[in-house]
């Protein structure tokens, strides 16, 4: 059990946006070992249908076990939304999505019981944030909005753009309008949007990260199934940190390199298709 606690956790997005959850693993869970996957050839999963994004996941869950890895976080609320049962299923190791974290904060934070959910179509489709907020308290009014417009301006590195604030600006109306006093931000991209997004809304809305409380819910995992790595990482210990993409690792390295705390040398190409 010793040695299998040192091993990695694996870590997937269709993209840039998981990096925000890899980042929260990172500073809260210092002793873990990562391995991220960003399935940059195929971003965005948004507008995909539910069998091409179960496709998609269980190509990736099958590279990712080929690292040898001790668990799997889903740092997708679209594949999430799609994949976690089947991954769950298949894995034969723990796996972690991104919803139910994220849906436990906002039913903690909301006074009025008005909570707005920004996220893909696919995750809007699925009603999959309403459904879990439902069953966490029913009394709560959950709005959702869908921006499939967000993750390529993000992708794209214009994460302060005038035109990434006109956009926001529209998909927010709604939500504003119903008074919503906490925003989940529904896909993992989104996180790299906060401070564009506090500025247009100010601090009537609190907004719900749940890259964060993924982290903390993955350390309670890791304790309950004795996973959780306690061994010291050793001086000359290559880096605990490994990255994997599907296309244009360059660019993935360069914007790993804008977010996260530490320095990524680079990322590797892998044949995602082939898994
Ligand atoms: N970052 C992903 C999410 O959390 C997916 C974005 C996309 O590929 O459309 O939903």
């Amino acid at each position: 059990m010793e040695r299998l606690a040192e091993a990695p956790i694996g870590v997937f997005d269709s993209g840039l946006g998981g990096l925000t959850v890899a980042r929260e693993i990172m500073r809260n869970l210092p002793m873990e070992k990562i391995v991220y996957f960003g399935d940059t050839a195929r971003v965005p999963y948004g507008n995909k249908s539910r069998d091409t994004v179960i496709r998609y996941s269980r190509q990736i869950m099958r590279f990712l076990k080929t690292q040898d890895i001790k668990a799997i976080v889903i740092a997708c609320n679209t594949a999430t939304a799609y994949a976690l049962d089947v991954i769950q299923e298949e894995a034969g190791i723990p796996v972690l999505g991104v919803i139910e974290p994220g849906a436990r904060m906002a039913v903690r934070s909301t006074k009025n019981h008005q909570v707005g959910v920004i996220a893909t179509r696919a995750t809007v489709s699925t009603h999959v944030y309403t459904d879990t907020i439902a069953r966490m308290d029913p009394e709560i009014n959950v709005i959702s909005q869908a921006c499939p417009l967000l993750v390529p301006l993000v992708e794209e590195g214009w994460v302060h753009d005038s035109v990434t604030q006109e956009v926001l600006l529209r998909y927010l109306d709604d939500l504003l309008a119903h008074d919503i006093d906490t925003l989940i931000l529904g896909c993992t991209h989104y996180p790299l949007l906060r401070s564009t997004i506090h500025r247009l809304i100010g601090d009537r809305v609190t907004l719900v990260n749940p890259a964060y409380e993924t982290a903390l819910e993955l350390e309670k995992l890791l304790k309950d199934t004795g996973l959780m790595n306690n061994t010291p990482r050793a001086k000359d210990e290559p880096t605990p940190y490994r990255f994997y993409v599907s296309d244009d690792a360059e660019r993935f390295a360069d914007f790993a390199n804008s977010i996260l705390p530490i320095d990524v040398k680079q990322a590797r190409m892998v044949r995602i298709e082939e898994y």
